[in-house]
């Protein structure tokens, strides 16, 4: 029987001694009313809460899990790293094998340096773009989630306007917003982000448009600033290469994290040589970024990446999980969209403006054992069997029949309908 005593316990004791009892994404209360925020055991596709109530999980921490929580190969390269050195006065020679990989594998890059998070990376793309030419507009689009440095972070608390004073928004795939904001930087360009695709929450995916793309290449190099295509969530799960690769544009600095070390805390960025001074000129570091266990974690993940169907797993586990959702739905008398690619699928509601449809769906789910967002990309993963498809659809079929019958009572979130007030 699905309970979750031990996470409201774990909650009102975190209340205590951490601010709000929760920062970051889980802090936003944004998960459906009984979502577990406490997990104690992760393998392969599944996880398991501090109530030990199993999920299959399709979030994949965010991202992270490429290949499957504790993936074997992944966990021996670990274990033996660990035996050598992990953080220590100097890096290991594996930092090199990683930065020559990074670089074997990704059409653009010439060099990689390493660090932790996403954040890191998108804040060193920034810094380079403005160390480039000594520039300092950047271009960044509506909505895109690059991270939560004061530069980037999407809510507004300890941020000054002066800490956002030289970046532009445009519209995603605007070609003519996208010329505006260059235009509105004037001789002062140094860099345009770029998301792979756009894949803001709450919103239908859209694949790039190859003419987007290939405009902000143009422009960018026109007004000699940088292009950077932020790879941190969609990396390697569009293609074994920088994901603007399928639209057959190259930008000069892409950031990577999430999937590099499936689940090690390691992060990159790499660029191309038109980059390479810049990059050495920037001052960046921390305590853990030269650690070698991480880095082996990311190396043995991208041997897999190369040298397996990894890619194409996941690809089938994501239509097979589009297929069976969007015929459920029909089925059930509901109009589903389930946008974006097939490994990164965001499921939302028609005639659902408030998300009460999508809350009460994946909050029926998640009792029966599925974890799913109804606002947020989900992930897929390859370790992911047609018996977790089965389980799954089993799962989502009773989770549709539920809000069928209970379709006039559910309720929007309280948290979300507080956020449309504000
Ligand atoms: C596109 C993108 N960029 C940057 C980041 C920041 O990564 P991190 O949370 O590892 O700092 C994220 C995280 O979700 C992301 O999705």
């Amino acid at each position: 029987m699905w309970t979750n005593e031990k996470d409201k316990a774990l909650r009102e004791r975190a209340a205590e001694v951490i601010p709000g009892g929760m920062y970051g994404h889980q802090s936003t209360l944004l998960m459906p009313e009984d979502f577990p925020q406490f997990f104690t055991k992760a393998h392969g596709t599944r996880i398991t809460d501090a109530d030990g109530n199993v999920y299959i999980d399709y979030m994949c921490a965010y991202g992270p899990n490429l290949l499957g929580y504790g993936q074997a190969d992944v966990a021996a390269a670990v274990t033996r790293q660990q035996a050598l050195a992990d953080t220590c006065t100097g890096p290991g020679p594996v930092m090199v094998d990683l930065a020559e990989a990074m670089v074997g594998m990704i059409s653009h890059a010439d060099w990689a340096m390493f660090c932790k998070n996403g954040a890191d990376s998108t804040m060193m793309a920034l810094m380079i773009a403005r160390a480039y030419r000594g520039k300092r507009k950047v271009l960044v689009a509506n909505q895109a989630y690059h991270g939560s440095m004061p530069w980037n972070t999407p809510r507004p608390g300890g941020v000054v306007a002066e800490d956002r004073a030289h970046i532009i928004y445009f519209d995603y795939n605007d070609t003519q917003a996208l010329a505006d904001a260059v235009k509105e930087a004037g001789d002062d360009l140094a860099g345009i982000f770029a998301a792979p695709f756009r894949h803001d929450t709450f919103h239908d995916q859209s694949m790039p448009d190859p003419e987007y793309a290939r405009v902000a290449r143009k422009l960018a190099d026109e007004h000699d600033a940088l292009l950077i295509v932020d790879d941190v969530r969609a990396g390697f799960r569009m293609t074994r290469d920088c994901s603007w690769e399928t639209v057959g544009v190259q930008p000069d600095l892409s950031c990577w994290g999430k999937v590099l070390g499936n689940g090690q805390p390691i992060s990159a960025l790499v660029g191309n040589n038109r980059a390479r001074e810049a990059a050495s000129k920037i001052f960046v570091t921390g305590s853990y970024w030269f650690s070698a266990v991480p880095m082996a974690a990311a190396l043995e993940t991208l041997r897999i990446i190369r040298e397996t169907d990894y890619l194409e797993r996941m690809e089938k586990a994501g239509e097979g999980f589009r297929a069976g959702l969007v015929k459920q739905a029909a089925d059930f008398g509901f109009g589903l969209r389930h946008t974006g690619p097939a490994t990164m699928p965001i499921v939302l509601f028609e005639d659902d403006p408030d998300f009460k449809i999508g809350y009460g769906f994946c909050r029926a789910a998640m009792k029966r054992g599925v974890y799913m967002s109804p606002y947020h990309n989900m992930f897929m993963n390859a370790a992911m069997t047609d018996a977790d498809l089965e389980e799954t659809l089993e799962a989502t079929g009773a989770a549709f029949e539920e809000i069928k019958k209970n379709r006039a009572s559910l309720k929007p979130s309280a948290v979300l309908a507080a956020l449309a007030d504000a």
